[in-house]
């Protein structure tokens, strides 16, 4: 279930760019940067990917019974995660707005040292702590998911409380209200990832006791 949900809202988000055509584009492109759209796009659908190989390597049967899959599907991940990051750098230079230019920072410089940490802890063998960083990877890149959820729920508290008018400048009002709705989805994402880790330690110990 949450699997379909992740998929339609990623087709959802990807769906302005599959013709790959620039004026569809929902991010203003910046005329100095001739390579705008192009980078967007690598960042677009590399993230896609990501999203959707994500909740598989969580599942602990193909974790079990299916080894080389688990690792042939993280090289993918982790190789989509660190390609669309930087790409991600890259457009966040041209945002517009300044709050959500932060958000998008913050998220790629998390999501690309996030990545790293986890591909190095596998490297050495460090299981416990390969996972910890990939629940908090994952937890990122969900951002971009739970974004587009706390975004027209905001809008509709701001309408509720007066805050917005009808009839009211959809493009207007989702610009204002895209970076908060971005920053505050990494910090939920980030406080129930920390608590799913805390949980699976708890468990481990309670198990050993
Ligand atoms: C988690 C790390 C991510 C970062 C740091 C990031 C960063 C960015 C940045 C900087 C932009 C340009 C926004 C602008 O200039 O207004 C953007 C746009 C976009 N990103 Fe991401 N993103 C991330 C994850 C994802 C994921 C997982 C998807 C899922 C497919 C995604 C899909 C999109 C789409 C569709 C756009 C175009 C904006 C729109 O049409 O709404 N991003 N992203």
């Amino acid at each position: 279930m949450v699997i379909l949900i992740i998929l339609i809202i990623g087709l959802a988000m990807i769906s302005p760019y599959i013709r790959l055509n620039p004026a569809q584009s929902r991010v203003m492109l910046d005329p100095s940067f001739p390579l705008h759209y192009t980078v967007l796009v690598i960042h677009i659908f590399l993230a896609f990917i990501a999203l959707v190989l994500g909740p598989f390597q969580f599942m602990r049967g193909i974790r079990q019974r299916h080894i080389a899959l688990h690792r042939a599907t993280g090289r993918v991940y982790l190789s989509c995660v660190l390609l669309s990051g930087t790409a991600s750098i890259i457009v966040g230079l041209y945002t517009a707005d300044f709050t959500r230019q932060t958000a998008f920072l913050m998220l790629a410089v998390l999501w690309l040292l996030s990545a790293i940490k986890a591909y190095i802890a596998i490297r050495q063998r460090r299981i416990n702590e390969h996972f910890t960083w990939m629940v908090r990877n994952y937890a990122l890149t969900l951002v971009a998911v739970v974004a587009r959820i706390i975004v027209p729920l905001s809008i509709v508290v701001q309408l509720l409380r007066g805050q917005i008018s009808l009839p009211i400048n959809i493009t207007e009002v989702l610009n204002k209200t895209l970076g908060t709705g971005i920053w505050l989805a990494i910090v939920l994402n980030l406080v129930l990832a920390e608590w799913t880790i805390l949980r699976r330690i708890q468990k481990k110990t309670t198990e050993r006791d």
